[in-house]
């Protein structure tokens, strides 16, 4: 895959940064951005663009196989560029129970787009790193088969992520926040906004274990520490995917507000840690603080509060 062939699917790019009136920063002086990553292209939006071009440059053309859960955005995105740019793909999805029964509207997707889908069980999914048991699972793809990893957070990717930063430093962010899953796109995001600027990351998982791979991710994409980023570690909602009333009238007062819908997973947390932050006075007055829009709510997905 070049460059050209990417550009060929047209992303809006710089993704547009967009001033919003909300007195709930302004009454602190702040002064409130979306960055909408979300819009950059219908199949491959937000840090799905971000983190997959830079692997699909480096895989050249070739087959991909990635890994992903039942409902993985990640899967989705990879199939979806696979049929806009002609390349097989191969979808590890978690979970072998899954295998023969009827497809949910995530994987429906993915098998549309023409990808292959692989049920893994738990065990084997967990090991996928191991050589071994990366060459079994590459016993059912195409020769010459390029791995992309779980949620595509690499080196590529990371670097990939750097731009975004760099869009927001050009645009005069002091403060930039993301919603952080595996922690690349803010490992990037940070690099990429450089020095005097501040990164901060909203952890939608619960663990605390976040910062070290972060630092990690960063040593393998730039070969040591980048930017100034801290993680807020209070907004998780107890986990992955939970949810909380408090939350949900959030997120539907945030969309009545600003006429944007915002996906629940991600986005809501970051925005309500965000309104929570501002709050408590962590910005202060005079601050342009951007809030990164990485997604966008997806009809297929399941709910947060059902699962
Ligand atoms: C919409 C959305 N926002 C944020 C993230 C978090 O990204 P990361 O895993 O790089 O921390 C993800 C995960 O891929 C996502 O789908």
């Amino acid at each position: 895959m070049n460059a050209l062939a990417l550009s060929s699917l047209d992303p809006l790019l710089p993704s547009p940064l967009e001033p919003v009136e909300d007195e709930r920063f302004t009454r602190h002086g702040v002064r409130l951005l979306l960055k909408r990553d979300d819009l950059i292209h219908p199949d491959l939006p937000g840090n799905k663009w971000r983190k997959l071009a830079p692997n699909l440059a480096a895989a050249a053309g070739r087959p991909v196989l990635t890994f992903g859960g039942a409902y993985s955005n990640h899967l989705r995105a990879t199939a979806a560029a696979g049929r806009l740019l002609g390349f097989p793909t191969t979808g590890v999805v978690r979970g072998d129970e899954l295998a023969g029964r009827a497809l949910n509207p995530s994987l429906a997707r993915c098998a549309a787009d023409g990808m292959r889908l692989l049920f893994a069980d738990r065990a084997t999914y967990r090991a996928k790193g191991e050589p071994e048991v990366l060459a079994r699972l590459l016993r059912h793809a195409p020769p010459d088969t390029f791995v992309v990893p779980e949620g595509g957070s690499n080196a590529e990717a990371v670097r990939g992520c750097a731009e975004l930063g760099r869009e927001l430093r050009d645009g005069g962010v002091d403060v930039a926040a993301v919603a952080c899953g595996t922690g690349g796109t803010l490992a990037g995001l940070a690099a990429g906004l450089g020095g005097g600027r501040r990164a901060v990351g909203v952890p939608v998982l619960k663990g605390g274990f976040l910062g070290g791979e972060i630092r990690a991710l960063q040593e393998a994409a730039f070969g040591g520490p980048a930017g100034d980023w801290r993680l807020d570690e209070r907004f998780h909602f107890g986990g992955y995917a939970r949810t909380a009333p408090d939350l949900e009238a959030f997120a539907e007062d945030f969309e009545a507000r600003h006429g944007l819908a915002i996906e629940r997973i991600y986005v809501a947390k970051l925005l309500y840690g965000l309104v929570a932050l501002a709050e408590e006075g962590a910005f202060p007055a005079g601050t342009t603080l951007a809030a990164v829009i990485t997604g966008r709510p997806d009809p297929g997905q399941p709910s947060a509060a059902s699962r």
